[in-house]
This record gives C-alpha cells, sequence and structure tokens, in this order.
C-alpha cells in the first residue's frame, strides 16, 4: 500500500545573504554565524494510497521545497516520511520509487522523444532481476555480443536484448496512453510546450512508481492547453491510480483537480479538506480568500443583539444558528465575509444597501460588477449577477446578501467563528 505520510516536518536553510544592521557592525560581541530561515514548519499531512492531493499556496510559501523533501532532493531539518510501512528519511532519490515532474520539463535536448522516455528506465531495468533463462552468462554474453554488433545498423535491424525489449514495452505503453506515439522520433525542441509537458509526464509514467510528484506542471502552458491537460491529468490519475501529491498556485487547478487540496501560506499547512468543504467551510480569512474566484469580499461590521451593523448603518439581520457564536462579540468588531455569487439584487425595501457600480465586466455567461457602497467610496465589493440583467457604470443597485452564505471571522485572529455549512 502506498500511502505517504509526512509528519512534522521542519526545514530551514541558513541565510547567507543576510544583511548586516549597522548596530551588528558596532557590536563585537555579535556572532558571525548566519540567521536561520525557516521554510516549513511543523507540516502534517497524510496521502492516501491512491489520493490525488494539491497543494496550493501563494509563491515562496513553500510547496516545491516540501516536494523536494519528498522526492529527497532536499534534506529534513526535522520530522518524518513515510511511504507505506518504511520510513524513507534517508533513502537516496533513486531508491524511492518516487516520480517528480517538473515545470519545466527538464527533457534531455540532444535525446529524441523515445530515448527521453527510456533514459530513466535504462537504469532502472538494468538492476532488474532478469528470468533465469535470460540471466544464464552464456545468454548474456551472445546478447552483449548481438547488441554490439548491430548497434551501427538502422534502428530496425538492431538487435534488441531483453532489458530493451522491456524499456521498448514500457515506451509505448506510456506514450499509447498520453498519445505522442507519433512524435517518438521528435528532439524536443521540435515539439510544442503541451507536447513538451506529455512526454515529461510520461516519463513519469514509464517508471510505474509508487508516488508521483508534480511541481506545477501546466504553468507553462496557454489557458485553453492548460485546462486539456487538466482534466487528461486527473483521468490519467484515475486510471493509473497512483498516489499523487500535485502542486500548483492555481486555485481553479486545486478546485478541479484534487481529491483533497492543503492549503498553505508562509511554511505551514493551514486547512486539509475536499475542496467544496475548502470552499464552503474555510478555516480562517487567508483560506476563504485564497479558494474562490473572484476572492471573497471581506466587510468589518459590528455585532449588535442580532444584526451586523456595516458602515455603521446598513443592518443585516442573521439566522439564529449564528447567535449563539457571535456572543462574546456582541457589540464588537468582526469580519463579515460574503462570496461575489452570494448577492441578491433587489428592490429597495427588500436590500441590505445600495451601492453604486464601478466597473462592469460581462463574460457572457455571468456578469461580475465593481460596486461600492453609496457615500461611502471605500467599502468597495465584487458581486456576481445574472448575465441577463443589464447595468452600466454609475447606477445605483440595491443589493442583499444571502444571510445563510455567510462566513463570520475574528477580526484579530482572524479565524472562522461561523461559516454556513459548518455543523
Ligand atoms: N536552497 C535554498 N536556500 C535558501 N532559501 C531557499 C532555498 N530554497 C528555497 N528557499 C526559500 O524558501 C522559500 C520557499 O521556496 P519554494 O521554492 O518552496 O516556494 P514555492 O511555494 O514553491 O514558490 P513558487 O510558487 O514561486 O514556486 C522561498 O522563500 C525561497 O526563497
Ligand atoms: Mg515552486
Amino acid at each position: 500500500m502506498t500511502k505517504v505520510i509526512l509528519k512534522k516536518i521542519y526545514k530551514s536553510f541558513p541565510d547567507l545573504h543576510q544583511k548586516k544592521s549597522p548596530i551588528e557592525d558596532l557590536n563585537p560581541t555579535s556572532s558571525d554565524q548566519p540567521s536561520i530561515t525557516h521554510i516549513l514548519r511543523s507540516i502534517d499531512l497524510t496521502i492516501e494510497d491512491g489520493e490525488f492531493m494539491v497543494l496550493v499556496g501563494p509563491s515562496g510559501c513553500g510547496k516545491s521545497t516540501l516536494l523536494r523533501l519528498l522526492a529527497g532532493l532536499e534534506t529534513l531539518t526535522a520530522g518524518e516520511i513515510w511511504l507505506g510501512d518504511h520510513l524513507i528519511n534517508n533513502l537516496p532519490p533513486k531508491k524511492r520509487d518516487i516520480a517528480m515532474v517538473f515545470q519545466n520539463y527538464a527533457l534531455y535536448p540532444h535525446l529524441n522523444v523515445y530515448d527521453n522516455l527510456a533514459f530513466g528506465l535504462r537504469r532502472m531495468i538494468k538492476d532488474e532481476i532478469l528470468p533465469s533463462e535470460n540471466n544464464h552468462i552464456f545468454n548474456r554474453i551472445i546478447q552483449k555480443i548481438l547488441t554490439t554488433i548491430t548497434r551501427p545498423f538502422p534502428k530496425k535491424l538492431r538487435y534488441l536484448s531483453f532489458q530493451e525489449k522491456r524499456i521498448r514495452e514500457k515506451v509505448y505503453k506510456s506514450a499509447q496512453l498520453l498519445q505522442i506515439e507519433s512524435l517518438l522520433n521528435r528532439l524536443p525542441k521540435e515539439l510544442s510546450g503541451g507536447q513538451k509537458q506529455r512526454v515529461a509526464l510520461g516519463r513519469a509514467i514509464s517508471r510505474d512508481p509508487q508516488v508521483f510528484l508534480m511541481d506545477e506542471p501546466l504553468s507553462n502552458l496557454d489557458a485553453k492547453l492548460r485546462a486539456d491537460t487538466r482534466s487528461q491529468i486527473v483521468q490519467l490519475q484515475k486510471k493509473l491510480n497512483t498516489t499523487t501529491l500535485y502542486v500548483t498556485h492555481d486555485q481553479t487547478e486545486a478546485m478541479t483537480m484534487g481529491d483533497r487540496i492543503a492549503v498553505m501560506d508562509q511554511g505551514q499547512i493551514l486547512q486539509i479538506a475536499p475542496p467544496l468543504e475548502i470552499y464552503h467551510n474555510p478555516v480562517n480569512r487567508f483560506v476563504a480568500q485564497f479558494i474562490g474566484s473572484p476572492p471573497m469580499n471581506f466587510l468589518e461590521v459590528i455585532v449588535e443583539g442580532k444584526f451586523l451593523i456595516i458602515d455603521a448603518y446598513f443592518k443585516i439581520e442573521i439566522n439564529n444558528e449564528y447567535l449563539e457564536k457571535l456572543n462574546p462579540y456582541q457589540g464588537q468588531s468582526i469580519l463579515l465575509g460574503i462570496r461575489p455569487e452570494h448577492f441578491n439584487l433587489n428592490d429597495r425595501e427588500n436590500s441590505h444597501f445600495p451601492v453604486i457600480v464601478d466597473v462592469v465586466e460581462a463574460l457572457g455567461n455571468e456578469t461580475y460588477l465593481s460596486v461600492y457602497l453609496k457615500d461611502n467610496f471605500e467599502l468597495k465589493l465584487k458581486v456576481r449577477i445574472p448575465p441577463e440583467f443589464f447595468v452600466k457604470i454609475g447606477d445605483l443597485i440595491n443589493l442583499s446578501v444571502q444571510i445563510d452564505k455567510i462566513h463570520l471571522f475574528d477580526l484579530y485572529t482572524e479565524k472562522r467563528i461561523y461559516s454556513h455549512a459548518q455543523n
């Protein structure tokens, strides 16, 4: 069983480029030891057998570092990495049976697609135990001689050793899966970005590893190709059922690809859950803002009895289920979170507040408005409205909030007080 378990992972790098402050220069007792940058802190993550886990977070939060630790390309500062029942902390990369796909493809430019796919396999298969009749010393010598003699011949006439036959089988199988059979004789420079990416995937697949690690493999592709390749990768992963950790900073990829998503920020994992649970029930403001596009709106409001007061004037009456959670916050400010899709357009009497339209983005299937509260230019909101509703810049419209869809966060800790989907 290939379950991946990360326990209390820490990673720090010495900060070699730190600038000394003038005070330190004057202070003879200060040490010259470089300070430490903590990149990953207390990461706990379990990826179940066959699961597609997406690790998502902003640039620089430590996603690639975590992947490189798993692949064995970096050493841990503290913690444990388990692959099934094996602790692999100290295992070299090639013994880990983990294949990694990088953002920049990392293909060998002088090898054609076939040889790029075969490259890693050659070393792997050399170490495989051959069936006994092939392993006989006499057979091995004959195979070696025939391979050497026929090497200068055209490819079709060359003798293929038992190993080469096995390699060919594997290469063709993964080329077929990725529909790149017609490209096997081409050099990487003769391929498009999407084709290169499929070759890079093929190289990982043909190794038939226990775990796939993918580091933003789609970020070099244009939007259309990215969407196509996204669904191909998901289908492929389901077919192969290989435990996968996929890294991205794109929330759409996270929402559409993962069985579960781990949201990361500043070296820590903030929430691990299936996509829709993260969307409906984010643990804090960061997750709420990061997942969902366009992002959630946040308003500072004051709790007064069963009302939330916006901008000292407009009132939103909340459901009873929220009330109990708000007891400690009576008379205080909290953060109200509302997604752009959770507003309604209303007549004046039934609305919560009037707004002025600032920007209109009509996408055809839906329309997004940037609006600000009437009489308060600084209180801006992003609102989704039905495409058939026609508005123009400067219009006044009346909005109400879908009160069963709101999220409440502590103003200072930014942690969730209540989300509509919370039980
Ligand atoms: N070898 C290193 N020495 C010092 N700092 C490093 C090293 N490798 C990475 N870092 C730092 O660790 C942090 C996390 O880097 P990492 O590459 O893991 O981010 P990331 O989440 O993959 O970002 P991106 O989305 O931009 O790829 C960054 O601040 C980076 O500068
Ligand atoms: Mg990265």
